[in-house]
Protein backbone atom coordinates (compact mmCIF):
# COMPACT_ATOMS: atom_id res chain seq x y z
CA UNK A 1 0.00 0.00 0.00
CA UNK A 2 1.64 3.88 -0.50
CA UNK A 3 1.91 5.85 1.53
CA UNK A 4 2.03 9.70 1.70
CA UNK A 5 5.78 10.14 2.28
CA UNK A 6 6.43 8.04 -0.90
CA UNK A 7 7.53 8.96 -4.22
CA UNK A 8 4.80 9.86 -6.58
CA UNK A 9 5.53 10.58 -10.54
CA UNK A 10 2.82 13.27 -11.73
CA UNK A 11 3.88 13.25 -15.68
CA UNK A 12 7.64 13.74 -15.88
CA UNK A 13 8.04 15.16 -12.58
CA UNK A 14 8.96 13.22 -9.98
CA UNK A 15 7.78 14.08 -6.00
CA UNK A 16 9.10 12.89 -3.07
CA UNK A 17 5.78 12.95 -1.13
CA UNK A 18 2.29 13.31 -1.71
CA UNK A 19 2.15 16.11 -0.06
CA UNK A 20 1.22 19.55 -1.38
CA UNK A 21 2.03 22.82 0.19
CA UNK A 22 -1.22 24.82 -1.16
CA UNK A 23 -1.47 28.46 -2.95
CA UNK A 24 -1.73 30.75 -0.04
CA UNK A 25 -2.72 34.45 -0.77
CA UNK A 26 -0.32 36.41 2.18
CA UNK A 27 -0.32 39.93 0.57
CA UNK A 28 3.94 40.00 1.39
CA UNK A 29 4.38 41.67 -2.15
CA UNK A 30 5.01 45.53 -2.49
CA UNK A 31 2.35 47.06 -3.62
CA UNK A 32 2.99 47.12 -7.63
CA UNK A 33 2.40 43.49 -6.78
CA UNK A 34 6.46 42.60 -6.87
CA UNK A 35 7.53 39.38 -5.14
CA UNK A 36 9.42 40.63 -2.00
CA UNK A 37 13.07 38.38 -0.99
CA UNK A 38 11.09 37.79 2.17
CA UNK A 39 8.86 35.48 0.14
CA UNK A 40 11.75 33.57 -1.60
CA UNK A 41 13.15 32.82 1.88
CA UNK A 42 9.02 31.75 3.39
CA UNK A 43 8.66 29.28 -0.20
CA UNK A 44 12.49 28.29 0.31
CA UNK A 45 11.64 27.03 3.62
CA UNK A 46 9.11 24.79 2.66
CA UNK A 47 11.29 22.69 -0.13
CA UNK A 48 10.33 19.53 1.50
CA UNK A 49 6.90 19.78 0.18
CA UNK A 50 6.27 16.57 -2.86
CA UNK A 51 4.92 20.36 -4.74
CA UNK A 52 4.64 23.62 -3.71
CA UNK A 53 1.98 25.62 -5.09
CA UNK A 54 2.62 29.85 -4.82
CA UNK A 55 -0.19 32.35 -3.79
CA UNK A 56 -2.75 33.63 -5.92
CA UNK A 57 -0.68 35.81 -8.85
CA UNK A 58 -2.41 38.22 -11.19
CA UNK A 59 -1.96 37.45 -14.85
CA UNK A 60 -3.73 41.24 -15.48
CA UNK A 61 -3.51 43.95 -13.23
CA UNK A 62 -7.62 43.83 -13.26
CA UNK A 63 -7.41 41.41 -11.59
CA UNK A 64 -5.77 41.96 -8.86
CA UNK A 65 -8.89 41.75 -6.16
CA UNK A 66 -6.63 42.22 -2.78
CA UNK A 67 -4.22 44.59 -2.01
CA UNK A 68 -0.38 43.82 -2.20
CA UNK A 69 -0.52 40.52 -4.08
CA UNK A 70 1.49 39.61 -6.33
CA UNK A 71 1.38 39.78 -10.61
CA UNK A 72 3.27 37.90 -13.19
CA UNK A 73 2.62 40.61 -15.83
CA UNK A 74 5.67 42.84 -15.85
CA UNK A 75 9.26 42.32 -16.15
CA UNK A 76 10.00 43.41 -13.12
CA UNK A 77 7.79 40.47 -11.49
CA UNK A 78 9.10 38.30 -13.63
CA UNK A 79 12.57 39.21 -12.43
CA UNK A 80 11.37 39.01 -8.72
CA UNK A 81 9.90 35.64 -9.03
CA UNK A 82 13.00 33.91 -10.69
CA UNK A 83 14.40 34.63 -7.40
CA UNK A 84 11.84 32.75 -5.52
CA UNK A 85 12.39 30.06 -8.21
CA UNK A 86 16.06 29.52 -7.37
CA UNK A 87 15.33 30.01 -4.09
CA UNK A 88 13.51 26.83 -3.99
CA UNK A 89 15.41 24.79 -6.71
CA UNK A 90 18.55 25.11 -4.46
CA UNK A 91 16.92 23.75 -1.69
CA UNK A 92 15.24 20.78 -3.57
CA UNK A 93 11.90 21.77 -3.97
CA UNK A 94 9.47 22.30 -7.25
CA UNK A 95 7.16 24.94 -7.31
CA UNK A 96 4.02 25.87 -9.55
CA UNK A 97 2.31 29.18 -9.78
CA UNK A 98 -1.01 29.23 -9.46
CA UNK A 99 -2.49 32.04 -11.58
CA UNK A 100 -5.29 33.91 -10.13
CA UNK A 101 -7.53 36.12 -11.88
CA UNK A 102 -10.29 37.45 -8.97
CA UNK A 103 -12.69 39.35 -12.10
CA UNK A 104 -15.42 40.90 -9.99
CA UNK A 105 -13.89 39.95 -6.69
CA UNK A 106 -12.71 42.65 -5.14
CA UNK A 107 -12.68 46.57 -5.24
CA UNK A 108 -11.00 48.97 -7.32
CA UNK A 109 -9.13 50.71 -4.28
CA UNK A 110 -6.95 47.25 -4.44
CA UNK A 111 -5.42 47.35 -7.93
CA UNK A 112 -4.81 50.79 -8.00
CA UNK A 113 -8.40 52.44 -10.06
CA UNK A 114 -8.50 49.96 -12.49
CA UNK A 115 -12.44 49.24 -13.44
CA UNK A 116 -12.62 45.47 -12.64
CA UNK A 117 -14.27 43.05 -15.15
CA UNK A 118 -16.81 40.23 -14.76
CA UNK A 119 -18.52 37.82 -17.59
CA UNK A 120 -21.64 40.15 -16.97
CA UNK A 121 -22.14 43.05 -14.63
CA UNK A 122 -23.73 40.94 -11.81
CA UNK A 123 -21.69 42.26 -8.71
CA UNK A 124 -20.44 39.77 -5.73
CA UNK A 125 -22.42 40.09 -2.60
CA UNK A 126 -20.19 39.43 -0.43
CA UNK A 127 -17.19 41.75 2.05
CA UNK A 128 -13.55 42.28 0.52
CA UNK A 129 -10.83 43.90 2.81
CA UNK A 130 -9.48 47.21 1.86
CA UNK A 131 -6.96 48.95 3.29
CA UNK A 132 -8.38 52.27 3.33
CA UNK A 133 -11.68 51.17 4.78
CA UNK A 134 -11.42 48.10 5.87
CA UNK A 135 -14.35 45.52 5.19
CA UNK A 136 -16.18 46.71 2.33
CA UNK A 137 -18.78 45.56 -0.20
CA UNK A 138 -17.25 44.53 -3.26
CA UNK A 139 -17.00 46.95 -6.26
CA UNK A 140 -20.56 47.10 -8.02
CA UNK A 141 -19.12 48.90 -10.72
CA UNK A 142 -18.18 46.37 -13.14
CA UNK A 143 -17.11 46.07 -16.92
CA UNK A 144 -18.82 43.32 -18.69
CA UNK A 145 -16.35 41.97 -20.85
CA UNK A 146 -17.47 41.77 -24.61
CA UNK A 147 -16.41 39.05 -27.00
CA UNK A 148 -13.43 40.07 -27.93
CA UNK A 149 -12.27 41.80 -24.77
CA UNK A 150 -12.73 38.44 -23.60
CA UNK A 151 -10.19 36.72 -25.89
CA UNK A 152 -8.01 39.59 -25.27
CA UNK A 153 -7.91 38.49 -21.44
CA UNK A 154 -7.13 35.02 -22.32
CA UNK A 155 -4.19 35.94 -24.40
CA UNK A 156 -3.31 37.85 -21.15
CA UNK A 157 -3.01 34.65 -19.55
CA UNK A 158 -1.17 33.24 -22.29
CA UNK A 159 1.32 36.12 -22.23
CA UNK A 160 1.56 35.89 -17.92
CA UNK A 161 2.11 31.90 -18.27
CA UNK A 162 5.56 32.38 -20.87
CA UNK A 163 6.76 35.01 -18.03
CA UNK A 164 5.92 32.14 -15.65
CA UNK A 165 7.81 29.60 -17.84
CA UNK A 166 10.83 32.12 -17.71
CA UNK A 167 10.52 32.82 -14.32
CA UNK A 168 11.82 29.34 -13.86
CA UNK A 169 8.67 27.79 -12.81
CA UNK A 170 7.67 23.87 -12.71
CA UNK A 171 4.19 25.22 -13.64
CA UNK A 172 1.34 26.75 -13.56
CA UNK A 173 -2.01 25.68 -11.54
CA UNK A 174 -4.87 27.74 -13.15
CA UNK A 175 -7.05 29.15 -9.96
CA UNK A 176 -10.98 27.93 -11.28
CA UNK A 177 -11.96 28.01 -8.03
CA UNK A 178 -13.52 30.25 -5.47
CA UNK A 179 -15.56 32.82 -6.76
CA UNK A 180 -12.81 34.18 -8.80
CA UNK A 181 -13.01 34.51 -12.64
CA UNK A 182 -13.42 31.30 -14.31
CA UNK A 183 -15.74 30.92 -11.74
CA UNK A 184 -17.80 33.78 -12.59
CA UNK A 185 -17.44 32.35 -16.38
CA UNK A 186 -19.24 28.47 -14.73
CA UNK A 187 -21.59 30.23 -12.73
CA UNK A 188 -24.90 30.08 -14.57
CA UNK A 189 -25.73 33.90 -11.84
CA UNK A 190 -22.20 35.60 -12.65
CA UNK A 191 -22.54 34.59 -16.35
CA UNK A 192 -25.57 35.59 -18.00
CA UNK A 193 -23.56 35.88 -21.16
CA UNK A 194 -25.53 35.06 -24.76
CA UNK A 195 -21.70 34.75 -26.60
CA UNK A 196 -19.96 31.23 -27.52
CA UNK A 197 -18.92 31.77 -23.67
CA UNK A 198 -22.38 31.41 -21.83
CA UNK A 199 -25.87 30.44 -22.22
CA UNK A 200 -25.44 26.70 -21.48
CA UNK A 201 -23.32 24.52 -19.32
CA UNK A 202 -21.32 23.65 -22.32
CA UNK A 203 -20.84 27.35 -23.17
CA UNK A 204 -20.11 28.27 -19.35
CA UNK A 205 -17.10 25.88 -19.13
CA UNK A 206 -15.40 27.22 -22.91
CA UNK A 207 -13.77 30.20 -20.89
CA UNK A 208 -11.99 28.04 -18.82
CA UNK A 209 -11.34 25.11 -21.40
CA UNK A 210 -10.01 28.45 -23.68
CA UNK A 211 -7.54 29.75 -20.58
CA UNK A 212 -6.11 26.03 -20.29
CA UNK A 213 -5.22 25.62 -23.57
CA UNK A 214 -3.50 28.80 -23.92
CA UNK A 215 -1.54 27.80 -20.79
CA UNK A 216 -0.36 24.52 -22.19
CA UNK A 217 0.69 26.40 -26.12
CA UNK A 218 2.60 28.86 -23.64
CA UNK A 219 4.09 25.89 -21.95
CA UNK A 220 4.31 23.04 -24.72
CA UNK A 221 3.24 20.97 -22.75
CA UNK A 222 -0.09 19.87 -21.18
CA UNK A 223 1.16 17.84 -18.58
CA UNK A 224 2.88 20.85 -16.52
CA UNK A 225 -0.32 22.60 -16.15
CA UNK A 226 -3.40 22.00 -13.53
CA UNK A 227 -6.09 23.89 -12.82
CA UNK A 228 -8.31 23.57 -9.05
CA UNK A 229 -11.95 23.62 -8.89
CA UNK A 230 -14.31 24.20 -6.10
CA UNK A 231 -18.17 23.00 -7.18
CA UNK A 232 -20.49 24.29 -5.57
CA UNK A 233 -19.20 26.34 -3.09
CA UNK A 234 -20.53 29.64 -1.60
CA UNK A 235 -17.82 32.01 -1.16
CA UNK A 236 -16.80 35.07 -2.73
CA UNK A 237 -20.88 35.46 -3.04
CA UNK A 238 -20.28 32.99 -6.34
CA UNK A 239 -23.80 30.75 -6.52
CA UNK A 240 -24.41 27.98 -8.87
CA UNK A 241 -27.68 25.89 -10.01
CA UNK A 242 -26.60 23.27 -12.86
CA UNK A 243 -23.89 22.06 -11.20
CA UNK A 244 -23.94 18.72 -11.84
CA UNK A 245 -24.32 18.64 -14.99
CA UNK A 246 -21.62 21.88 -15.31
CA UNK A 247 -18.98 20.30 -14.07
CA UNK A 248 -19.67 17.18 -15.18
CA UNK A 249 -19.21 18.40 -18.88
CA UNK A 250 -15.85 20.24 -17.40
CA UNK A 251 -14.26 16.70 -16.03
CA UNK A 252 -14.83 15.60 -19.55
CA UNK A 253 -13.32 18.13 -21.30
CA UNK A 254 -10.18 18.48 -18.94
CA UNK A 255 -9.59 14.48 -19.30
CA UNK A 256 -9.04 15.96 -23.21
CA UNK A 257 -6.52 17.86 -22.23
CA UNK A 258 -4.26 15.40 -20.40
CA UNK A 259 -2.82 17.94 -17.63
CA UNK A 260 -1.23 17.51 -14.95
CA UNK A 261 -4.19 17.04 -12.11
CA UNK A 262 -7.37 18.58 -10.73
CA UNK A 263 -6.98 19.84 -7.60
CA UNK A 264 -10.64 20.62 -5.54
CA UNK A 265 -11.14 22.03 -2.58
CA UNK A 266 -14.40 21.11 -0.55
CA UNK A 267 -17.32 23.19 0.74
CA UNK A 268 -16.33 22.12 4.25
CA UNK A 269 -13.18 23.72 4.53
CA UNK A 270 -14.22 27.07 3.72
CA UNK A 271 -16.80 26.17 6.29
CA UNK A 272 -13.81 26.89 8.76
CA UNK A 273 -11.90 29.41 6.70
CA UNK A 274 -14.99 31.51 6.10
CA UNK A 275 -14.41 34.23 8.73
CA UNK A 276 -15.92 36.97 6.40
CA UNK A 277 -19.50 38.87 6.83
CA UNK A 278 -21.62 37.89 4.34
CA UNK A 279 -19.87 34.46 2.94
CA UNK A 280 -22.69 32.21 2.90
CA UNK A 281 -21.90 28.41 3.26
CA UNK A 282 -24.61 25.98 2.15
CA UNK A 283 -24.46 22.41 2.11
CA UNK A 284 -25.52 21.44 -1.53
CA UNK A 285 -26.81 17.71 -2.12
CA UNK A 286 -24.05 15.48 -3.10
CA UNK A 287 -21.67 17.83 -1.97
CA UNK A 288 -22.53 17.57 1.68
CA UNK A 289 -19.72 14.69 1.27
CA UNK A 290 -16.69 14.59 0.44
CA UNK A 291 -16.79 14.74 -3.12
CA UNK A 292 -14.11 12.58 -4.00
CA UNK A 293 -16.43 9.76 -5.49
CA UNK A 294 -18.20 12.76 -8.32
CA UNK A 295 -14.48 13.37 -9.08
CA UNK A 296 -13.07 10.01 -9.42
CA UNK A 297 -15.80 8.31 -11.81
CA UNK A 298 -15.51 11.39 -14.04
CA UNK A 299 -12.12 12.73 -14.22
CA UNK A 300 -8.87 9.94 -15.19
CA UNK A 301 -5.93 11.81 -14.43
CA UNK A 302 -4.39 13.22 -10.97
CA UNK A 303 -6.83 14.13 -8.42
CA UNK A 304 -5.60 16.91 -5.35
CA UNK A 305 -7.56 17.04 -2.81
CA UNK A 306 -7.75 20.00 0.05
CA UNK A 307 -9.17 20.88 3.08
CA UNK A 308 -9.37 20.09 6.98
CA UNK A 309 -6.78 17.48 6.15
CA UNK A 310 -4.36 15.60 8.59
CA UNK A 311 -1.96 12.88 7.99
CA UNK A 312 -4.58 9.98 9.20
CA UNK A 313 -7.38 11.62 6.94
CA UNK A 314 -4.87 12.28 4.15
CA UNK A 315 -3.31 8.39 4.27
CA UNK A 316 -7.11 7.29 4.65
CA UNK A 317 -8.25 8.85 1.73
CA UNK A 318 -4.90 7.35 -0.58
CA UNK A 319 -5.49 4.18 1.05
CA UNK A 320 -8.91 4.42 0.08
CA UNK A 321 -7.87 5.36 -3.99
CA UNK A 322 -9.82 8.80 -3.15
CA UNK A 323 -7.35 11.02 -4.18
CA UNK A 324 -3.45 10.95 -5.35
CA UNK A 325 -1.97 14.09 -4.08
CA UNK A 326 -3.23 16.05 -0.44
CA UNK A 327 -2.93 19.35 -0.22
CA UNK A 328 -2.25 21.22 3.37
CA UNK A 329 -2.59 24.87 4.06
CA UNK A 330 -2.85 26.34 6.85
CA UNK A 331 -0.62 24.07 8.46
CA UNK A 332 2.18 25.03 6.16
CA UNK A 333 1.72 28.39 7.31
CA UNK A 334 3.53 27.69 10.82
CA UNK A 335 5.17 24.41 10.06
CA UNK A 336 8.13 25.11 7.42
CA UNK A 337 9.08 21.01 7.46
CA UNK A 338 5.31 19.88 7.59
CA UNK A 339 6.67 16.47 6.21
CA UNK A 340 9.73 16.02 8.45
CA UNK A 341 6.95 16.49 11.04
CA UNK A 342 4.21 14.31 9.71
CA UNK A 343 6.36 11.58 8.87
CA UNK A 344 7.98 11.14 12.32
CA UNK A 345 5.42 12.13 14.39
CA UNK A 346 6.95 15.13 15.69
CA UNK A 347 4.59 17.99 17.83
CA UNK A 348 3.02 20.00 14.85
CA UNK A 349 2.17 24.55 15.39
CA UNK A 350 -0.86 25.39 15.59
CA UNK A 351 -1.99 28.26 13.29
CA UNK A 352 -2.49 32.22 14.24
CA UNK A 353 -4.89 33.01 11.26
CA UNK A 354 -4.76 36.43 12.81
CA UNK A 355 -1.07 36.64 10.87
CA UNK A 356 -2.30 35.76 7.86
CA UNK A 357 -2.00 38.67 5.95
CA UNK A 358 0.24 41.50 5.34
CA UNK A 359 3.15 42.15 7.85
CA UNK A 360 6.68 41.34 7.11
CA UNK A 361 8.62 38.49 9.01
CA UNK A 362 6.81 37.66 12.20
CA UNK A 363 4.49 34.61 11.31
CA UNK A 364 5.66 34.00 8.03
CA UNK A 365 9.50 33.16 7.77
CA UNK A 366 9.87 32.59 11.84
CA UNK A 367 8.75 29.31 13.03
CA UNK A 368 11.82 26.66 13.01
CA UNK A 369 11.93 23.58 11.72
CA UNK A 370 11.73 21.16 14.61
CA UNK A 371 15.03 20.31 14.94
CA UNK A 372 15.85 24.21 15.71
CA UNK A 373 13.12 24.03 17.88
CA UNK A 374 14.68 20.71 19.62
CA UNK A 375 18.10 22.44 19.68
CA UNK A 376 16.76 25.89 21.06
CA UNK A 377 15.22 24.10 24.14
CA UNK A 378 18.34 21.45 24.73
CA UNK A 379 20.36 25.32 24.50
CA UNK A 380 17.79 26.73 27.12
CA UNK A 381 18.72 25.23 30.93
CA UNK A 382 15.31 23.85 32.39
CA UNK A 383 14.16 26.31 35.18
CA UNK A 384 15.52 29.57 33.43
C1 LIG B 1 -4.36 32.54 4.44
C2 LIG B 1 -4.91 31.69 3.34
C3 LIG B 1 -4.82 32.12 2.02
C4 LIG B 1 -5.31 31.32 0.97
N1 LIG B 1 -5.15 31.74 -0.32
C5 LIG B 1 -5.47 30.92 -1.35
C6 LIG B 1 -5.14 31.25 -2.70
O1 LIG B 1 -4.49 32.27 -2.99
N2 LIG B 1 -5.53 30.39 -3.67
C7 LIG B 1 -6.20 29.23 -3.39
O2 LIG B 1 -6.55 28.48 -4.30
N3 LIG B 1 -6.51 28.87 -2.12
C8 LIG B 1 -6.15 29.67 -1.11
N4 LIG B 1 -6.40 29.27 0.19
C9 LIG B 1 -6.98 27.93 0.43
C10 LIG B 1 -5.86 26.90 0.67
O3 LIG B 1 -5.06 26.70 -0.47
C11 LIG B 1 -6.43 25.52 1.10
O4 LIG B 1 -7.16 24.97 0.02
C12 LIG B 1 -7.34 25.67 2.29
O5 LIG B 1 -6.70 26.43 3.30
C13 LIG B 1 -7.75 24.32 2.86
O6 LIG B 1 -6.64 23.64 3.36
P1 LIG B 1 -6.37 23.56 4.96
O7 LIG B 1 -7.65 23.10 5.58
O8 LIG B 1 -5.25 22.58 5.08
O9 LIG B 1 -5.98 24.95 5.41
C14 LIG B 1 -5.94 30.07 1.25
C15 LIG B 1 -6.02 29.65 2.58
C16 LIG B 1 -5.52 30.42 3.61
C17 LIG B 1 -5.59 29.91 5.03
Amino acid sequence: MSSLFDEFQLKDLTLPNRIVMGPMTRAKATPEGVPTPLMALHYAQRASAGLIISEGTWPERRGQGYFDIPGIATQEQEDAWRVVTDAVHAKGGRIFLQSEHTGRVGHEVNNGGLQMVAPSAVPADAMIFTRQSGYSQMTTDLHALTTAETWELIADYYKAAVRTKAAGFDGIELHGASGYLPHQFLSDESNQRTDEFGGTPEKRTEFMIRVLRRLIDAWGTSHRIGVKISPNIRYNGIAENEVEETYSILLERLNDLDLAYVAFQTPESLRTLANQPNDEIVDGEIWHRFPYEFIRERYNGTVIASGDLTKELAQNALDAGKADLFVFGRAYMSNPDLVERMQHDWPINETDLRRGYGGGEEGYTDYPTWEEQRAAAELTPSGA
